[in-house]
């Protein structure tokens, strides 16, 4: 701490955020390192302050090939059980990097033996924050895998995996399967590919003893967004491997619940489809009978996640009876261009759970604005030859979206239902205290929190 306080004093370091100075202590053999980061203002001191500092930290960590750290929480207003969750998880996160296909930095992915220093017993806060950023960091190592190596039909043997490791149990439906269901919206989508057909990964968290029905997770699981034969353009078009990072943070998140023990049956649904261009791949003009009788005129091939997703929420709820759902999609470019790449846009039919879902996020670091739901979904999607299409013109994009997914909730009494549109938060193009450029896992952390709530 004299060391500390010599930086201090030397004006080395101002205290300023994320601002770091590095100490050598102890001499010889004994001899290690002591790296400061700032906290900022007292004011301004938050728990996502806290988290980002502990950031810059594992990313130091990992950048000088450390194998051992230990954090001192400091003692301040806030919750030391918080404070040292938002440590660990920030830390855990900062230290991240996709190292798959770069053999120079590969042998450098070894954990970080992290030791947290204290006052009181923050133990089981620690275990359960460090699975959380675990389970997120699982979600990005998925989400950066390339169209190459992830498609629905290798996803599925990764999910099985995963599954069994933490102990959940997995169904996978198959095309063929699929198509027995009469699931006309997912196999559009996957058409395409023939060699890489569509999938549905269903995973599920039963605790013995639960009887209350299900909550019920969706997420959009396009492996790769050509835009289909509606293609999109070449420019950045690569960064559409994320457009599975629905999925993947419903993946992390089912990890974690299972890991977690959680009383709570969960159901998660990964719709994978890979979005390609071929002679069988979809086509505008055409007219799908989705899984629940809906029928779908596309005017776009591009608006696809919709599609995937309708089909998968229909039959979850009819196969599971969940109490709740809510599905998590990069689903609209126009969610960035309303609310940026810090703010994910949420809309759905129950206030509360909208509201709850907000403040759960905010802990967690995790901005979600509501937009609303259009009033007249219906006129919104007017077909002239079916019940709806899938994309109505330039406007509200995002609100376009939910109206879709608002189909697929059973009508004659939907239930409570939260659509949460991650397309500029799933990813990050700028390196940030907790993330290096690429996904981001994003939404994992604040659904396992809430899920905890939901006994
Ligand atoms: N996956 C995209 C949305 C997206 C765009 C995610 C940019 C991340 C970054 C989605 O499938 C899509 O293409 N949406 C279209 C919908 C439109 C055709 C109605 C869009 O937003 O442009
Ligand atoms: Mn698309
Ligand atoms: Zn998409």
């Amino acid at each position: 701490m004299r060391a500390a306080g010599r930086l201090i004093e030397a004006r080395i370091c101002t205290g300023k955020h994320k601002e770091t100075a590095v100490a050598v202590v102890g001499e010889g053999g004994e001899a290690h390192r002591l790296l400061l980061v700032g906290l900022g203002v007292d004011n301004r001191l938050t728990l996502q302050v806290i988290r980002e500092a502990a950031g810059v930290a594992g990313s130091y960590a990992r950048k000088n090939s450390l194998a051992r750290c230990a954090i001192i929480v400091p003692v301040g207003k806030v919750p030391q059980d918080a404070v040292a969750s938002a440590i660990v998880e920030g830390f855990i996160l900062g230290a991240f990097r996709f190292t798959e296909y770069r053999k120079a930095a590969r042998n450098n992915g070894k954990p970080i033996a992290l030791t947290i220093v204290a006052p009181s017993r923050c133990g089981a806060a620690v275990k359960v924050a460090a699975v959380l950023a675990d389970a997120q960091n699982i979600a990005r190592d998925l989400a950066f895998r390339p169209g190459n190596e992830i498609n629905p039909v290798t996803l599925a043997g990764i999910a099985r995996q995963a599954a069994e490791d933490a102990g959940l149990s997995c169904r996978v439906l198959d095309e063929k399967q699929l198509a027995r269901l009469g699931m006309g919206g997912i196999l559009a989508v996957g058409a395409g590919a023939k060699a890489t057909p569509p999938r549905l990964i269903v995973l599920d968290h039963a605790p013995r003893g639960v009887v209350r029905p299900p909550v019920l997770l969706v997420g959009k699981t396009v492996t790769f967004d050509t835009g289909g034969i509606s293609i999109k353009p070449s420019e950045k078009m690569g960064r559409m491997i994320f457009d599975k990072c629905g999925g993947m943070a419903v993946l992390g998140a089912m990890v974690a619940v299972a890991k977690l023990k959680l009383p709570v049956r969960v159901i998660g649904i990964l719709a994978a489809a890979e979005n390609h261009i071929s002679e069988r791949a979809y086509r505008p003009g055409d007219i799908l009978r989705m899984y629940n009788g809906v029928t779908v005129e596309v005017t776009n091939t591009d608006a696809e996640g919709r599609l995937v997703l309708g089909d998968a929420m229909a039959w979850g709820i009819e196969e599971f009876a969940p109490r709740v759902c809510l599905d998590m999609a990069t689903l609209t470019g126009g969610v960035i261009v309303a609310l940026g790449r810090s703010t994910a846009g949420i809309m759905g039919n129950d206030q509360q759970l909208i509201e709850r879902l907000i403040a759960m996020g905010k802990e967690q670091g995790e901005r979600m604005w509501q937009l609303p739901l259009p009033e007249e979904p219906a006129e919104m999607l007017k077909s002239e030859y079916a019940d709806i299409v899938n994309s109505a013109g330039r406007d509200a994009h995002p609100l376009q979206g939910a109206a879709f997914l608002s189909f697929f909730l059973p009508q004659a009494k939907p239930i409570p239902w939260a659509h949460l549109d991650i397309a500029g938060v799933a990813d990050t193009e700028r390196e940030t205290p907790l993330y290096i450029k690429g996904a981001t896992g994003w939404g994992v952390r604040t659904l396992v929190r809430w899920l905890a709530e939901q006994k």
